[in-house]
């Protein structure tokens, strides 16, 4: 099969070119300030020093994006980024605004790791960790809207329920955990955190539900039922409320005994702004613990989430291969060298890998130019036949889209264009529609 060419930031009328020439240099302003705004706290001159050879490396960065300099390949020696050095040789030369995009972006969060990391004093730190944080904590409508349902539903007792009984709930959280993926941080670089909690409500969620453009849940609910094992795994998104979202429907189906473990993938760098770490996990503990109301219910949900995670029905695990420029076809026995094939053999004992977000979405279709009623199957290439059966929760905010009824792309375009923006195309980027599309890996 001949693919279709990777998006590019090079096409003026991609959200990529909007991306890399105004979302990044704002993303990386920012990071720029958290540093400053860390050494500015620091008593250790040394720190300081660090801190300020730091900053004027991400300045650095704007400038060489905005010049449209050529991405350099790295020096170190880390297998990860011999991953991304082997790319860039088989592309040749690439110059930042006319890069492919998916694979400029993950570049493009490796240079600014690699920048913090080469400072011995800031190896540990998380340039947007204050950004997640903040942004939790504004999330509190959202949080007071579902951990009063959570608890209602937990003392229920679901594990006596029915199927039949279980299948909306599942449905109402999915949903949940879809449209808690509405809005990250990096898409926030130019809104404000009033526009993420107006999209947090519950009644922000029903009146979405009619912008699915597929959904594919009755098959995934299907496979759950079905499953000979009985673990579910989350490839993570975003800290914060998306990953509260992701929380509730994970002790629902520990506490329906629709799962009997759940297991979160994190990445294991600060990523794409607003993704989850492994690190992030005591803090989301830390912060839920310190809203003032529905404390009692708040307690609640997180005392059953530490009583299963000591138990063991909860973890948390990362790999590296997340933070690679691979795209999902990768995971597979043949990629041996960057945790491919590892996390290949991992998810064949899976009852449903959920796969969460745009950026994961993009990484599953290779954020390629597929016509938009191309099969979700068929953009995810070899996945669809790896034995992984999984679950794509994506609010569309990117140029890629699959598995869409015939003619509802040039639909859609023209209801965008009529909505007065300039290209109609960008309604993928819009984070108002989303798509849920399950492969069983067959
Ligand atoms: O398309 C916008 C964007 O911010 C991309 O930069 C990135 O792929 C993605 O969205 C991040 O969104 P998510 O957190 O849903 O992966
Ligand atoms: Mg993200």
């Amino acid at each position: 099969m001949s693919l279709p060419p990777f998006c590019n930031i090079g096409d003026r009328a991609s959200f990529g070119y909007t991306t890399a020439t105004q979302r990044w240099p704002t993303i990386l302003r920012k990071a720029s300030d958290a540093v400053v705004a860390a050494y500015k706290e620091s008593t250790d001159p040394e720190t300081v020093t660090q801190g300020k050879q730091i900053v004027r490396q991400i300045l650095g960065l704007i400038e060489d994006i905005l010049a449209n300099k050529r991405l350099e390949p790295f020096i170190s020696t880390l297998p990860g980024l011999q991953s991304y050095n082997e790319t860039l040789a088989k592309f040749g030369h690439t110059h930042w605004l006319t890069a492919p995009w998916l694979f400029s972006e993950c570049f493009l969060y490796r240079v600014v790791d690699v920048i913090i990391k080469s400072q011995s004093n800031w190896t540990q730190f998380d340039v947007f960790e204050v950004q997640k944080r903040g942004a939790f904590t504004a999330s509190s409508n959202g949080v007071y809207n579902l951990v009063p349902r959570y608890k209602e539903l937990s003392e229920s007792k679901p594990s006596e329920s029915k199927p039949s009984e279980l299948y909306p709930i599942f449905y109402e959280l999915v949903e949940v955990a879809l449209w808690g993926n509405a809005i990250d941080l990096s898409l926030l670089a130019n809104a404000t955190l009033e526009d993420l909690q107006s999209r947090q409500g519950s009644d922000a969620i029903a009146e979405a539900a009619n912008n699915v453009l597929c959904n594919d849940l009755p098959q995934a609910w299907q496979r759950l039922l079905s499953a000979p094992t009985k673990r579910v795994d989350f490839v993570l998104d975003n800290a914060g409320f998306e990953f509260f979202t992701d929380i509730v429907l994970g002790l629902f189906l520990l506490d329906s005994k629709l799962a009997d473990k759940v297991v979160f993938h994190c990445k294991t760098r600060p990523w794409m702004v607003s993704d989850t770490m492994l690190k992030d996990y005591p803090l989301f503990l830390e912060d839920i613990r310190s809203f003032p109301e529905h404390r009692d219910e708040i307690n609640y949900l997180v005392d059953r989430l530490e009583q299963y995670k000591e138990k063991g029905a909860f973890e948390l695990e990362e790999n590296e291969f997340w933070c690679v420029d691979l795209d999902y076809a990768n995971i597979s026995p043949k990629e041996t060298k960057y945790g491919g094939a590892q996390l290949w053999e991992y998810f064949q004992d899976s009852a449903l890998v959920i796969v969460k977000g745009d950026l994961n979405y993009r990484k599953l279709t290779a954020d390629r130019q597929w016509p938009k009623d191309t099969p979700f199957t068929t953009a995810i290439r070899d996945l669809a036949t790896s034995g992984v059966h999984l679950l794509a929760l994506r609010t569309c905010k990117a140029d890629v889209c699959v598995g869409l009824a015939p003619g509802k792309d040039e639909e859609l375009s023209a209801y965008w264009k009529s909505q007065g923006n300039e290209y109609g195309s960008q309604w993928t980027a819009s984070g108002k529609w989303a798509v849920v599309s399950y492969s069983s890996g067959e």
